[in-house]
């Protein structure tokens, strides 16, 4: 096995309700990834074991060859894997810009985490342009120093992603970003996650309700139902299966 994140035979349950059953992924280097299936088919549960958020029951977590058992939720993160919540997790009252700056502090590991909250460490010059590089490239220039409450949802989606990729992660995980937005909104934030992900190269896991966006964005898909891959393969193929369309049969039709 050679892949950048290799999950193997992961299990999860909770108080009797097994969350997942077996369940082995792979992503490559730079590859874009789908994980799909209905509510509660586990796939939240599937990062969280990823993330070390959760430690699975059974099963074996590999990044970039090395064992992330026992490996702690910031440690992971320091070794490349980068995610969005799938409730948007920001500070009402922050600046756009803020929440960079606060990222790139901890990325840089200066441990001056809390100082910086209560406005006692200022920016410096390389961070300051460090983040408005990035704010730049998700098109956040214009909004840097507004407060997240006066964003657009689809807006604030990108800063999740900014705030991510500030520790210049090798693997994203996204969970449901298009979560609350409309096609447009949508559209726009596929289209800008494109243009990053061809600008810096990270490889995607990303986690939708949105078939659309799936069919549109990733080479390879995952199917969950309850708890149980269902299905797996490059992506238009595994959206033709029978299978997965009777799973999904509701949003098919929706959509047609
Ligand atoms: N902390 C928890 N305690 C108990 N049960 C949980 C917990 N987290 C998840 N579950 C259960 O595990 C199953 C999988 O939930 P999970 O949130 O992973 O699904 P999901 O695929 O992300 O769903 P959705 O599409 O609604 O986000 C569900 O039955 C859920 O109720
Ligand atoms: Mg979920």
């Amino acid at each position: 096995m050679s892949g950048l994140l290799e999950a193997t035979g992961i299990s999860k349950s909770f108080a009797g309700i097994q969350a997942l059953q077996d369940v082995t992924l792979s992503v490559d280097a730079q590859q874009r990834t789908g994980l799909i299936g209905p509510n509660g088919a586990g796939k939240t549960t599937f990062f969280n074991c990823l993330l070390g958020v959760l430690a699975p029951d059974e099963g074996e977590v590999r990044f970039k060859g090395q064992d992330m058992g026992g490996v702690p939720v910031s440690h992971r993160a320091r070794a490349g894997i980068g995610r969005t919540f799938q409730r948007i997790e920001l500070f009402d009252e922050t600046s756009v810009f803020e929440h960079l700056f606060i990222a790139e502090r901890v990325r840089n590991g200066s441990g001056a985490f809390w100082k910086d909250l209560v406005g006692l460490g200022r920016p410096k010059p390389a961070e300051i342009n460090r983040c408005r590089e990035m704010l730049d490239l998700l098109g956040l220039l214009p909004v840097a120093d507004e407060p997240i409450e006066a964003l657009s949802l689809g807006q604030g989606r990108l800063v999740e992603v900014g705030r991510a990729l500030m520790t210049n992660p090798e693997l994203l995980l996204l969970d449901e970003p298009s979560s609350g937005l409309d096609r447009k909104e949508t559209a726009a934030l596929a289209a800008t996650l494109r243009a990053v992900q061809a600008e810096r190269g990270f490889a995607i896991l990303l986690v939708e309700h949105d078939i659309e966006l799936v069919a549109d964005f990733t080479e390879h898909t995952y199917v969950l139902d309850f708890g149980t891959l269902i299905a797996s393969g490059p992506t238009s193929e595994v959206l033709d299966d029978p299978e997965v369309r009777a799973s999904y049969l509701g949003t098919f039709e929706a959509e047609a």
